[in-house]
């Protein structure tokens, strides 16, 4: 069976398509539409899920949230009590494990491959580790798609009677984590991702964040104390910023209690006071926003339509700002919380998985085409001929369709040149401290061609997002064939493979 799954930053969503061709989202064990993203670790035993989050106040050391925004960062590690230490994708991989078997036990048959999503801003490392912890929970990874465009994916089926009509669509996703936008052309034959852009670090996490900071300074005002100094009390003010949070979507006000150290505060926050509070991460995402129309060559009066995406739109604040900047009251006619899910499993459906391991999944004919594009631009660090200086050369701008290669020249720069040393870049700057080198890696050449002897390079981005690497010798006119680019921020091949080993006999709950 072939499954959905929205690996978010709180909370998990799966779903499949039903014999009917139907989208359903897949209950978990506890008969849930979504789970927590969260995993508790007690003296032997994984838990994951609603029962991780609820001891997650209790004992907060054992248990692990967030973990997606740790995706592509090697030194992240989770200490276990026993003193192993877990990486993001194992961590991942427990999640993935845990939402497999529950639509296993739900529809009663093995799930063998997957679709997973994520945001759009992900880069070659988050997309790669989110690969890797697919692999690790023992399923293959299809493919890894977009979460705007599973969003837009799941949104036109529903559209199927405006058979001729080419709609204008931003998808403003805000999740727990994530911020992503997306801006894309829909029609009944093809979803068309026309610009993208977003922040990896700016989410609901973040408003509670600030309603966390205002009642600690409240704390410390009335009695002098440092709620940092108390990891529990700390973990309870961080659920209850959230309670508080999505009172306020309903409410013009709402009360956070918090103790410490025997004493405790009541702290009263209005509707008028959150709003400020958030203003200036809602800016940020309607600066965002303007970068994105731009990109695809659009005015907001271009836009059929806006699809607010993510628990996080909930917040009215939300909706009111996009409204207030581009004239276009934003719909909110998709469940936010389960449509990413829909998406992904619409894609995976659409994909024709093949019975050899290797082989690359087709696309069914007849059926949905989807074009997405490259959230970042892809380079390589270069030295300048005449002042030997070192910069990065754009070779892939951002927002090209992908999949996408492009085959450059290079030369030589001494006689008999035995290696070279290759340093792949994402981002938009020149500049080399600006940029993300994605990996290093020194490639032998025959050491028989004289000083600026060509080589070619292909560069690509694969339907995935990932990038690949081809050279080719044309002095000696010998193909190099693909580079294995050693990712700086992601697990080697025989890392992944000890651990996947390792995670089969792992028992969740
Ligand atoms: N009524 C509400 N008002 C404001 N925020 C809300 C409301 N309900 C849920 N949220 C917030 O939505 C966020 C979770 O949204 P969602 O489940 O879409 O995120 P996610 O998919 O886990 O994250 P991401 O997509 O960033 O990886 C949480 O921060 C949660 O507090
Ligand atoms: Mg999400």
């Amino acid at each position: 069976m072939k499954i959905g799954i929205d690996l978010g930053t709180t909370n998990c969503a799966v779903a499949y398509i039903d014999d009917n061709g139907n989208p359903q989202i897949i209950p978990n064990r506890e008969g849930e539409r979504t789970t927590p993203s969260v995993v508790y670790f007690e003296e032997g035993t994984v838990v994951v899920g609603k029962s991780a989050k609820l001891v997650s106040v209790t004992d907060p050391e054992n248990t692990v949230q967030f973990v997606k925004r740790q995706m592509g960062n090697l030194d992240y590690k989770f200490p276990m009590e026993n003193g192993e230490k877990l990486t993001p994708e194992e961590l991942s991989a427990i999640i993935l494990k845990r939402l497999i078997e529950d639509a296993e036990e739900s529809i009663g048959k093995k799930v063998t491959d997957v679709v997973i999503t994520v945001p759009a801003y992900f880069n070659d490392a988050q997309r790669t580790s989110t690969q890797d912890a697919g692999r690790l929970a023992g399923v293959r990874v299809l493919k890894i798609i977009n979460e705007p465009t599973a969003a837009a994916l799941a949104y036109g089926l529903g559209k199927k009677e405006n058979q001729n009509e080419t709609q204008n669509i931003l998808v403003y996703d805000l999740g727990g984590g994530t911020f992503d936008v997306t801006i894309m052309s829909l029609s009944s034959e093809e979803v068309r991702i026309r610009s993208t852009g977003g922040h990896k670090n700016l989410g609901g996490f973040d408003f509670d964040n600030a309603i966390f900071s205002y009642v600690a300074d409240c704390l410390e005002e009335e009695h002098g104390i440092d709620i940092y100094d108390d990891e529990i009390a700390m973990q309870e003010l961080r659920e209850k910023s959230e309670e508080c949070k999505k009172m306020l979507t309903t409410r013009k006000k709402a009360v956070v209690s918090i103790s410490s150290q025997g004493k405790s505060s009541k702290v009263t926050i209005t509707k008028e006071q959150f709003n400020s509070m958030i203003l200036s991460l809602l800016n940020s995402t309607i600066i965002i926003m303007k970068s994105v129309l731009e990109e695809a060559e659009m005015e907001w009066s271009d836009l059929d339509k806006i699809l607010l995406v993510g628990g996080s739109t909930r917040a009215k604040a939300v909706s009111d700002m996009i409204e207030a900047e581009t004239g276009i009251r934003p719909s909110s006619e998709l469940n936010p919380d389960e449509v990413v899910a829909i998406g992904a499993a619409i894609q995976a459906d659409l994909l024709e998985a093949s019975d050899e391991l290797e082989q690359e999944p087709t696309v069914k004919s007849k059926s949905t085409k989807v074009v997405d594009v490259n959230s970042h631009s892809l380079g390589v660090l270069v030295h300048d001929s005449q002042s030997g200086e070192q910069y990065n050369s754009i070779i892939l701008p951002k927002n090209t369709e992908i999949p996408a290669s492009i085959t450059r020249t290079y030369y030589t720069s001494v006689k008999n040149q035995e290696f070279l040393h290759i340093q792949v870049t994402e981002g938009d700057s020149e500049d080399p401290e600006d940029v993300w080198i994605i990996g290093d890696t020194e490639i032998e050449l025959a050491g028989n061609a004289p000083i600026d002897s060509p080589l070619e390079f292909t560069m690509s981005y694969d339907e995935n997002g990932v990038v690949h690497v081809f050279a080719k010798d044309k002095y000696n006119n010998e193909n190099l064939g693909e580079i294995v680019i050693e990712r700086k921020s992601n697990l080697s091949e025989r890392e992944v493979n000890e651990k996947a080993t390792k995670l089969m006999m792992l028992d969740i709950e």
